[in-house]
């Protein structure tokens, strides 16, 4: 590890606290001058570090910089993330992460980006992706689980973020069936999931959890259509996170719920939370126009809806999207 590195870890295992430049030159075994000169450089590559004279040096939190270490330094996991890259642009973390699971990428890889070219969402859409706004990340996961188990992946990550931002803002969060995190009644989040199946196994070889997060304003990037539905954690709270220890929190929360799947304790966290459930609502099932009352979501994360005519129906993902609560 060089100086730059080894700078930059401490300061983050400091957590916003400051430390004075003869103590980090003692920690690091350099001189104060080369410390500095350090500093200067994390600052070039965009950083921001404060520097008060009798204090010594601490990373802002006004931070944006996203970096490996600094969500590692934050990471709680055994597995999850700690293989980690993290780039200024892709077109898709989901491409990147499924060409390096098809290269042999470990369970937990995850591949984190500060802006997407072509961010894709579900149902063939795409996921605005701007520079210094969001995180985008994707995460390679081999189950070891059974294959009816994997649409559950999913859900489990909805209650992962929604955990993380309610941790770091201090306010409730809501999920809409399936996958959709809500923040005072804007979308702030959107996951896609894809799995790649073993031919031979006839198992799932893998799956990429593809998650993306409106941190920081996007007012000024979002149309006026977009911005009707969708908003961000600053522009719905004020807050600004910090980007690398939200990223680190949801990856540490969707490692607990995934190595206890099979248990489903997500569940009771996002039925908690769930939008639908108790409303008249519209949905397209499958490709038909319908509409029903929402009674909730089974041990399957399907959601139970009453339709018109009296027929109750346990839908899964693949059945039913569009859903809206009526108007
Ligand atoms: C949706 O709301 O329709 C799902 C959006 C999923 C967006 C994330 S951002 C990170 C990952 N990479 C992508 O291209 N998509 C997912």
């Amino acid at each position: 590890m060089n100086i730059k590195e080894s700078l930059l870890n401490t300061l983050a295992a400091a957590n916003g606290g400051y430390i004075s430049g003869a103590a980090l030159a003692e920690s690091l075994g350099v001189s104060r001058n080369a410390v500095w000169k350090a500093v200067k450089s994390l600052e070039a590559e965009g950083y921001a570090i404060e520097s008060v004279t009798s204090k010594g040096y601490r990373l802002s939190e006004s931070n944006n910089r996203l970096s490996e270490k600094l969500i590692a330094a934050h990471l709680q996991t055994k597995a999850l993330g700690r293989e980690l890259q993290v780039f200024d642009e892709v077109d898709s973390t989901n491409i990147a992460a499924k060409k390096l699971a098809s290269a042999g990428a470990p369970h937990g890889t995850a591949v984190v980006a500060d802006r997407q070219t072509m961010g894709r969402g579900r149902l063939g859409r795409t996921f605005v992706s701007p520079s210094g706004t969001g995180i985008y990340f994707t995460v390679i996961v081999r189950p070891e689980f059974s294959m009816e188990l994997t649409p559950m992946i999913t859900t489990a990550a909805s209650v992962a973020v929604a955990e993380a931002v309610e941790k770091l803002c201090g306010m409730e969060t809501q999920i809409k069936w399936v996958n959709d995190v809500y923040l005072c009644g804007k979308k702030i989040c959107g996951i896609l999931t894809e799995a790649s199946l073993g031919l031979e196994t006839q198992s799932i070889d893998y799956a990429v959890i593809g998650i993306g997060v409106n941190v920081r304003s996007v007012r000024s990037e979002f149309s006026e259509q977009l911005s009707s539905i969708a908003s961000s954690v600053e522009d719905e709270t004020g807050m600004i996170l910090d980007r690398n220890i939200l990223c680190a929190e949801i990856i540490n929360d969707l490692e607990k719920y995934i190595l206890s799947l099979q248990e489903r304790t997500f569940l009771p966290e996002y039925r908690r939370r769930e939008l639908l459930t108790g409303n008249e609502i519209t949905a397209s099932v499958n490709d038909q126009q319908t509409s029903g009352k929402a009674l909730g979501i089974d041990d399957n994360a399907n959601l139970i809806v009453e339709f018109s005519d009296g027929t109750v129906k346990h839908l899964n993902s693949g059945e039913a999207n569009l859903c809206r609560i009526k108007k």
